[in-house]
């Protein structure tokens, strides 16, 4: 199959080699994408294979992404691959936050079940793979946690040596602990994320490292199967809605570019709405998608959220979220802290748990259906984006009242939930029982 990087930029879209080492077009500067001239697939045929993949041993079939090869066939051998048997997350339905969310029924997709406990790890196995294919040793990313947890785990499977930079003091330590452990050389940089990100850029290009964000195209096509794996498991009966949060917004772009395609391709009839939610302290794609004007992204110089993985002001890949968002006859909303912080206990109570920026996407289904946007009988699917084991931090102080927002109020713990101190004394604990 013949791939090609092509710029996003519609009055542009220069053409430029799948084994260039490359994240900006060069005439414009746009976005690059990942395209295949010529593509054609038939569905039914395609749909059975990747069905059939399901009960196979070999490593590429057990894994959630490399399953679904045809999808993103950017790569001329799969030699290259490194895969920690990522995707394969599931469906869950949650009829508790079905309720609090104001629908008559709710799933979440679960990404928090990967190999790193979020859906970094499906865009990952594909960015190693092409940093491998380039014959690339360095690899960097600058991260709220979850790509550097992702990117330190597969590049030392990998054995290229992963560098991370992460904003000093704004991630969580489950997420840090994660680089540490994976082996990746860590600086943490006294500047915030979009700060970092640039100067990421300049080193990247100086010292030849292979940059491992989500402006890498291919980690946006790994990402793209968290898509194909949802409408596998609904047996390709697509959804009214996906929910998802939104930061740097290359899940986003991910989730519309895998849309487009599979629609394309004759794989599905009917496209589902994008309803991409942002915290309100970190909501730049918010204010550009409800301006009448969306012709610039005015970035937020100050980001402020407890949902540290979505602490972004200037998200890269906005252009591609808004073309995406439009396209699908999508929205974008903002939520509170005490909204998220809520949200995130009703999924837990349900028993399946997910970190603060995950959370996002509930308490965002309540604002969309109480709103009239959503309708309490739409199939709607919320992509939970990382394990609850991220930020444990965050429970404890919400479920004992020490949650603060970012400007110093006090987060209610409107579903806390005290531990109880108790003497060793059967009597008493019988009474508290
Ligand atoms: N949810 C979680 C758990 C994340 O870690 C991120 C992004 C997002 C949502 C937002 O996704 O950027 O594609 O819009 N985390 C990045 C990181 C930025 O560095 O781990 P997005």
């Amino acid at each position: 199959m013949f791939a090609e990087l092509t710029c996003f930029e519609p009055s542009c879209r220069t053409h430029y080699p799948v084994t260039e080492v490359i994240y900006n077009c060069r005439r414009c500067g746009g976005l690059l994408e990942t395209t295949y001239p010529d593509w054609r697939l038939n569905p039914e045929q395609v749909k059975s294979t990747w069905r059939a993949r399901r009960i196979c041993n070999t490593p590429l079939d057990q894994s959630g992404v490399w399953r679904y090869r045809e999808i993103i066939p950017f790569l001329d051998s799969l030699e290259a691959v490194v895969s920690l048997r990522e995707g394969n997350t599931p469906l869950l339905s949650g009829p508790h936050a079905a309720r609090y969310g104001g629908l008559d029924a709710l799933v979440f997709k679960h990404q928090g079940f990967n190999p790193t406990g979020s859906f970094k790890d499906n865009g990952m196995t594909c960015g190693v793979a092409q940093a491998r294919r380039l014959g690339m040793r360095r690899v960097a990313c600058v991260s709220t946690g979850n790509t550097s947890a992702s990117m330190a785990a597969y590049a030392s499977a990998a054995g290229l040596e992963p560098l991370i930079f992460i904003p000093h003091g704004n991630i969580s330590y489950g997420k840090l602990a994660q680089a540490l452990e994976y082996g990746a050389r860590t600086f943490q940089v006294e500047a915030n994320f979009d700060q970092i990100l640039a100067l990421v850029r300049t080193l990247a290009e100086r010292l030849g490292i292979y940059l491992l964000n989500s402006i890498n195209p291919f980690r946006i096509e790994g990402q793209k199967t968290i898509i194909v794996e949802m409408l596998d498991q609904r047996d390709w009966n697509p959804p009214d809605w996906i929910v998802l949060p939104g930061g740097n917004l290359g899940n986003t772009s991910a989730f519309g570019k895998a849309l487009r395609e599979l629609s394309g391709l004759g794989f599905i009839k009917k496209m589902p709405k994008l309803a991409v939610i942002q915290a309100v302290g970190a909501a730049p794609f918010y204010e550009l998608f409800h301006r009448a004007e969306r012709e610039r992204l005015t970035p937020v110089a100050h980001p402020e959220t407890l949902a540290t993985a979505i602490k972004i002001g200037d998200p890269v890949s906005w252009p591609k979220a808004l073309k995406e968002v439009g396209e699908s006859g999508g929205v974008v909303e903002r939520v509170s802290e005490q909204e998220i912080a809520d949200a995130k206990a009703i999924i837990g109570q349900c028993g399946i748990g997910c970190e603060p920026a995950s959370a996002a996407t509930l308490a965002g289904i309540r604002k969309l259906t109480a709103a009239g946007v959503i309708r309490p009988d739409d199939d709607v699917v919320a992509v939970l984006t990382g394990n609850v084991l991220k930020d444990p931090d965050y429970i404890y102080r919400y479920h004992t009242g020490q949650l603060e927002a970012p400007g110093g109020e006090r987060i209610r713990p409107t579903y806390g939930n005290q531990p109880t101190v108790v003497a060793n004394d059967a009597e008493k604990i019988a009474s508290l029982l």
